[in-house]
């Protein structure tokens, strides 16, 4: 069968590195090994089920190998082969409390901070999943890099994407020209150009949000959400409500079709007051791909996800991102 001449990423990734004569290459060998990481998460997350069936114990399969929760293992493959790249000087992880080091002789210019599979509740009903990264330039000037190089504002990013791991293996990512779609054949192993120059529309389709937490919402929260919920001729409202507990499924549906996503503060538990997800590798790379996207990033104070300097490695942030005519409505309720 002749297959059409598809656009494979590594050749989109080099095209791009063109537009920037002063371009060593490094970004594009990073986004390369990332590549490689996450093809072997896919092939790992297309077997998650079949760990038990093919009399895998929990702990040890028939190789004798500890089988490995899908998180641990996305976490120790990106980890791994990261550390070894030659093009980071540190990174962080939602699975790891301090920073992570890399090997000594092998720094670079580059920090990376990743969710190494987010959504982790829907693993195990095969509710999609997906990695989120964040690229940075580092600030300290050489050797193993430090807590410093990883706490920028999200504005900095010089990379940002996500892997999804679904109906099928996508790749979404932006290096600041435009956001790119790259579709996994799995028969090739090739990830292959399939959503050039995505742009999210202006307007939302769909409303996504944890109505399960109404009751512990900000009020003036919950009647914006609330108003998002009344007849509007003309803004197409009430939209569609679709939440599925993976922010970057979630996300990803909303950047192609139109949509705003909320994860507001609430007063249930202390550790939510800031809302449940993570600035560094969940709210500030998505918001990046937002934007180059023509959506809007905020928290439910108005501020742009992007203009907010980082504190501690995991810090939380309440996040409504998505189509720019509804976000910015909410900024102006709400801000
Ligand atoms: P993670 O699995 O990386 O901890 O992220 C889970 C997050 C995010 O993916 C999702 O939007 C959110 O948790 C769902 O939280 P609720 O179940 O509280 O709605
Ligand atoms: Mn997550
Ligand atoms: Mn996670």
């Amino acid at each position: 069968m002749n297959r059409p001449l598809g656009i494979t990423v590594i050749r989109h990734i080099v095209d791009s590195q063109r537009l920037h004569p002063e371009a060593t290459g490094d970004l594009s060998g990073l986004l390369n090994e990332l590549i490689v990481a996450g093809k072997t998460i896919s092939a790992e997350v297309n077997m998650a089920g079949l760990a038990d069936i093919l009399g895998m114990s929990g702990k040890t399969n028939i190789q004798g190998e500890k089988v490995q929760k899908l998180d641990e293992f996305a976490n120790n493959t990106i980890k791994k082969r990261m550390a070894r790249c030659g093009y980071l000087c540190v990174m962080t992880s939602e699975e790891d409390d301090d920073i992570i080091s890399v090997k000594e002789g092998y720094e670079g210019k580059y920090t990376l901070a990743f969710d190494p599979l987010d959504g982790s509740t829907n693993i195990d009903v095969n509710v999609n999943i997906g990695t989120i990264f964040s690229v940075h330039r580092r600030r300290s000037s050489g050797g193993q890099g430090c807590r410093e190089d990883l706490l920028q504002k999200g504005r900095d990013q010089v990379a940002a994407g996500y892997i999804l791991y679904g109906s099928s293996t996508m790749m979404v990512f932006t290096t600041g020209d435009g956001v790119h779609g790259f579709t996994l054949d799995p028969s090739v192993g090739e990830f292959y150009l399939s959503h050039p120059n995505i742009r999210t529309p202006e307007r939302s389709k769909y409303l996504s949000v944890n109505e399960g937490n109404s009751r512990y919402w900000p009020e003036n929260v919950r009647s914006f959400i609330d108003l998002l919920k009344e007849e509007d001729e003309e803004k197409k409202r009430p939209y569609s409500c679709r939440y599925i507990g993976s922010l970057v499924a979630d996300f990803h549906r909303n950047l192609i079709s139109g949509g705003i996503f909320l994860y507001p503060r609430d007063n249930k538990t202390a550790k939510k007051n800031y809302g449940k997800l993570r600035l560094l590798y969940e709210a500030a790379p998505l918001a990046m791909l937002i934007e180059q996207a023509g959506g809007r990033a905020i928290t439910d104070d108005g501020i742009d996800i992007l203009d907010i300097m980082p504190e501690s490695l995991h810090q939380r942030v309440p996040l409504i991102i998505g189509s720019k005519l509804d976000v910015e409505e909410a900024r102006g309720y709400l801000g």
